[in-house]
């Protein structure tokens, strides 16, 4: 099977039908604009050769700094949010052998309980942290640095925490910059061409996803196989354009949101990640879908009843993992009357499977169509394949929209209001 296969029966026939067509002069043009710039933000189409021509040198720094962290720490706390957190928080929560990790997050909200309680749990195991902020004066970063970095002098006193504190941030602007040229602090740089939310394949996922003990030339190495299928001018055969069509169809017959769900929870982060980078994409000039994610089965026991039954502004895109990492079959069924012997030695993949396929059908009566995009397995290099896609998919999408890929200015308003209300002096 391919890394991801695109599976289309539960769409409406037309958009089948179109699927199989040539690329639209509109889709070729936003194409050339991906690949040669010249649209809007093209500033920021670093990301797109990256799978292609990556920085060896920058790779192999990147895994002998996470080796020297992992010499003297147990843990790593990643301080960031938006971009900045969200592709190694994916990574790790979907490629992690257990359900804890030796990775935790901070600086992504503004919870001073979250953060004591952070310290609390890490009680006497050894820390490094790595700070990610690429502008170097987000708020929620730049507080719990802050708090911290002061536990961390305490703790360890000013030598040594010097080796553990790792700042990823611009080359030449900001605080954080300023800071690791100060404080002696190991550094790498979030390149200037790349925005947070497409830079999972700079230092500000590949440090965290390292330390963690995933492999990131399998990661690359599945990114670059989705370079060359994502930029296909067939588009049946290229699957991120096939979904920027699908989504672009669905706009237009009057959806208005996208679920994307997914049946392991090991894929939530993968989607809040994908949530991100299409709702700050694409939502912008009174255009875009809403995205909103969904895990399944957990939600049909609390959504289910809002997408069979509610307004018809929906669509699913599905992810289904076809062979996972564990299995079993389920034995001593009828114990107690339990009722449960038809499951008798079935596996717990195909109960899941057979929920997929029983819900696909209910919502497609209901008036929900899905697209679903089948995922060989869980590991470092379909994680590596999926972004490269998303992120592909999500600059045609939004070019189609005729929107810029690359920025965000209404994020500004909430944070204007907050300093204003706050104090700050410009
Ligand atoms: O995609 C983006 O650009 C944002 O989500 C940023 O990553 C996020 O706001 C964090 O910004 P910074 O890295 O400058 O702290």
């Amino acid at each position: 099977m391919k890394s991801l296969q695109i599976q289309t029966s539960y769409l409406p026939a037309e958009l089948q039908q179109l699927l199989h067509g040539p690329l639209s002069s509109d889709m070729l043009r936003c194409h050339d604009l991906i690949h040669q710039g010249g649209g809007e933000g093209s500033d920021y189409l670093g990301w797109v050769d990256k799978p292609i021509s990556p920085d060896f040198m920058e790779i192999e720094l990147i895994q002998s700094t996470a080796e020297a962290l992992r010499s003297h720490s147990e843990v790593l706390i990643v301080i960031g949010i938006g971009g900045s957190y969200l592709g190694a928080r994916a990574a790790i929560e979907m490629l992690n052998p257990s359900l804890s990790s030796n990775v935790f997050f901070a600086g992504h909200h503004l919870s001073g309980t979250y953060l004591k309680q952070l310290i609390q749990e890490i009680g006497d195991r050894d820390v490094s942290l790595n700070v990610i902020s690429k502008s170097g004066t987000t708020t929620e970063p730049a507080l719990a640095f802050r708090f911290l970095r002061q536990y961390m002098l305490q703790r360890y006193g000013k030598e040594e925490t010097k080796r553990r504190i790792v700042i990823t941030t611009d080359l030449e602007k900001g605080a954080l910059r300023e800071m690791a040229r100060r404080e002696g602090y190991a550094s790498f740089t979030v390149p200037s061409d790349i925005g947070g939310r497409y830079s999972v394949l700079t230092p500000v996922g590949l440090l965290p996803m390292a330390f963690a003990g995933i492999d990131i030339n399998q990661v690359f190495q599945g990114a670059n196989k989705s370079y060359y299928e994502c930029s296909t001018l067939d588009l049946s055969e290229n699957p991120a354009y096939s979904y920027a069509f699908s989504r672009q169809w669905m706009m237009q017959q009057g959806k208005q949101i996208e679920l994307l769900v997914q049946y392991d929870p090991k894929l939530f982060y993968l989607t809040e990640w994908w949530k991100q980078l299409f709702g700050e994409s694409e939502g912008k000039q009174g255009k875009g879908l809403f995205p909103a994610n969904l895990s399944f089965t957990t939600d049909l026991h609390s959504m289910g009843q809002y997408i069979q039954q509610g307004p018809r502004h929906l669509f699913e895109t599905v992810l289904f993992v076809e062979d996972p990492e564990n299995d079993f079959e389920i034995t001593g069924t009828g114990e107690e009357g339990d009722g449960l012997q038809y499951l008798e030695g079935k596996t717990m993949s195909f109960v899941n499977r057979m929920a997929m396929e029983g819900t696909l059908q209910a919502h497609a009566d209901g008036g929900v169509p899905s697209i679903i995009l089948h995922i060989a397995k869980l590991n470092a290099f379909s994680f590596g394949y999926l972004v490269y896609f998303f992120m592909k998919a999500c600059a045609m999408s939004a070019y189609l929209l005729d929107v810029n890929p690359f920025d965000q200015p209404g994020v500004e308003a909430y944070k204007q209001n907050m300093f204003r209300l706050l104090g700050k002096l410009n």
